[in-house]
């Protein structure tokens, strides 16, 4: 039961008068339409609402809803997204100036928390998903290498499933971790509805890692910046955990937002199975009807994890043009301009599309008329514009660590032309956004073929962060003598 929630509507509709924050007070007036309404269930602690940095009551009991419905020891209630839980699971196991290893795709709130930590990195590179060029699957056995070769290694952390849907083996990841006494936290933010049908992977809070943060706003019915971070095992402390998430989220947590949390957490319990049941059939009815197409292709990936479970998450959907006949964002102007159907993202190759359990049979169907009659309208001559259908490096090229991002991203820096950066070393993150993994981490060289990937980008649209207006940011020479 959405406990939380209805306890907020209770409240909302009793005598009681608000003299304490917010200072909307549950006004009415305070605000237009359907935020009004929100507004009277917007409360701060007060008596009967517990308190989530010390939760002992309701929110402590809707805590363990969650713990148990993805089967971890622990869970915590996120307000401030995965990016609060990804900070906090670093700093928890992490010491001031030790070593992590980490997926080079890395999201950025991950480089932000080394940064913070001051911590120095060792990377692992993924492999590369060929048929579209995006980032593929960690190789359990790259892990295995850097633990043996690098005895300093804190902790390792990964992403998976990718912003593209590839899903990592977990297991065997973190089989190797523990065997070097290592943490594991998984980045899972894709994944929240990972573990909750037998078609869908498993999630790694029941594979063996030690923390796993989950964004149930991506993939779940759940509003923007709930998340979830879940606790496994004994190598990880919690109360050095549950301080760092009194440091890194508000000291107010939005009662709007745990109770979409909550009203989540009942969704799934009561109709989540049979949603993504629905779903998965929706996803297989739509691959079934495309596979007639000559030049639209739906991304798929040979299963490599054993058993049934995909090596592709079902709510992730690549789509791209054979031989490039339109680029990815061509193919995702068209689905927005004649369609009216807005893509999550465009990348140089695909366009992709995010699925979820309240997603509808006729959204779907409109997304497969669209891709059929797109597909009838390539000629075998067309070559994509923008990127030109070009795949681009998808985190893949090995860094050229200079100085350490801690303490790069502090030293005096300067703004100069892109062109001529090269053999600069870069000050600032350059980001494409989405999904924000970096192309250049803070005290790495910039060099020819960095220059041509951002150029590339910027000439064909692409938001590239840390380059805007054509620029970017490097640290004065007269600091570094490397
Ligand atoms: C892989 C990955 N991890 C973490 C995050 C951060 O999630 P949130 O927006 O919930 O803070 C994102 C956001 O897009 C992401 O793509």
């Amino acid at each position: 039961m959405a406990e939380l929630y209805e306890r907020l509507e209770e409240y909302r509709d009793s005598d009681y008068y608000p003299f304490h924050m917010p200072g909307h007070k549950r006004n009415k007036e305070s605000a237009a339409g359907v935020l009004a309404d929100v507004y009277g269930l917007d409360i701060t602690e007060i008596d009967g609402f517990d308190n989530l940095h010390c939760a002992a009551e309701i929110l402590k009991k809707e805590q363990e809803r969650a713990a148990r419905i993805y089967g971890s020891e622990a869970s915590y209630f996120l307000v401030n997204g995965s990016t609060s839980g990804i900070l906090s699971a670093i700093a928890a196991v992490l010491k001031r100036g030790s070593r992590l290893l980490m997926a080079r795709n890395c999201h950025k709130s991950v480089y932000h928390g080394v940064y913070l930590r001051e911590l120095e990195i060792s990377y692992l590179y993924p492999d590369i998903w060929k048929e579209c060029g995006a980032a593929g699957e960690m190789l359990p056995e790259s892990v295995e290498k850097e633990l043996r070769e690098c005895s300093d290694i804190g902790a390792v952390l990964v992403t998976s499933p990718t912003y593209e849907g590839v899903v990592s083996d977990i297991k065997e990841i973190a089989l190797i971790a523990h065997k070097y006494g290592k943490p594991l936290i998984v980045d899972e933010a894709h994944g929240a509805h990972f573990g909750l049908h037998e078609e869908y992977p498993e999630s790694s809070v029941k594979l063996g890692a030690d923390i796993v943060i989950h964004s149930l706003h991506k993939t779940l019915p759940s509003m923007t910046q709930t998340a979830l971070i879940h606790v496994n095992g004994n190598l990880v402390d919690r109360g050095r955990l549950e301080r760092y998430l009194r440091i890194f989220q508000t000291s107010s947590p939005s009662y709007v937002l745990m109770a979409s949390i909550s009203s989540c957490l009942d969704i799934i319990e009561k109709e989540g199975k049979e949603r993504l049941g629905r779903l998965k059939e929706a996803r297989d009815y739509l691959e079934k009807e495309l596979s007639i197409c000559n030049y639209i292709k739906i991304g798929k990936k040979a299963p490599q994890i054993d058993g049934p479970k995909a090596a592709l998450d079902p709510c992730k959907l690549v789509m791209y043009a054979e031989k490039g006949r339109i680029s990815g964002q061509q193919l995702y102007h068209i689905l927005r301009n004649k369609y009216h159907l807005q893509m999550e993202m465009a990348a140089g190759t695909y366009v992709l599309a995010i699925l979820s359990p309240m997603d509808t049979r006729s959204g779907i169907d409109r997304l497969c008329r669209a891709l059929l009659e797109i597909d009838k309208s390539i000629k075998k001559g067309d070559k994509g514009i923008g990127l030109g259908g070009k795949m681009m490096p998808a985190a893949a090229d090995k860094a050229d660590t200079v100085l350490p991002l801690t303490q790069a991203y502090d030293m005096e820096q300067e703004s100069i032309e892109l062109e001529k950066a090269c053999g600069r070393i870069a000050a600032e993150f350059i980001n494409l956004y989405p999904p924000g993994i970096p192309i250049a981490v803070p005290g790495e060289r910039i060099n020819e073929n960095i220059i041509k990937i951002i150029l590339a980008y910027r000439n064909a649209d692409f938001h590239v962060q840390g380059a805007e207006k054509g620029k970017i940011r490097v640290i004065k020479e007269c600091c570094c003598s490397v």
